[in-house]
């Protein structure tokens, strides 16, 4: 597996309390998304910590490609029509 699995093609808006740490799916296996559930075990892929500055609501990556990790930067829109 060397590429992640997108596992939705839209961010994540979650509300995220400052100071807490989040551990971001990286590879879109996950069933606990946009989180790790150590899906990822056996593949390349590890998690990205997040942590919090301000409690406030980020857009965490959901298709896996963002260029910004864990965050959004719009990617999804750029991939692939599924066939
Ligand atoms: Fe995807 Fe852990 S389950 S990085």
């Amino acid at each position: 597996m060397s590429k992640p699995v997108v596992a939705r093609r839209a961010a994540y808006a979650v509300a995220v309390e400052a100071g807490e740490k989040y551990f971001w799916c990286a590879c879109g296996l996950s069933a606990k998304q946009p989180f790790c559930d150590g899906s990822h075990k056996g593949t390349s892929f590890t998690p990205v910590i997040y942590t919090a500055e301000e409690s406030k609501r980020v857009f965490f990556c959901g298709c896996k490609h963002t260029n910004k990790a864990p965050l959004c930067d719009g990617s999804h829109s750029k991939l692939k029509p599924l066939a």
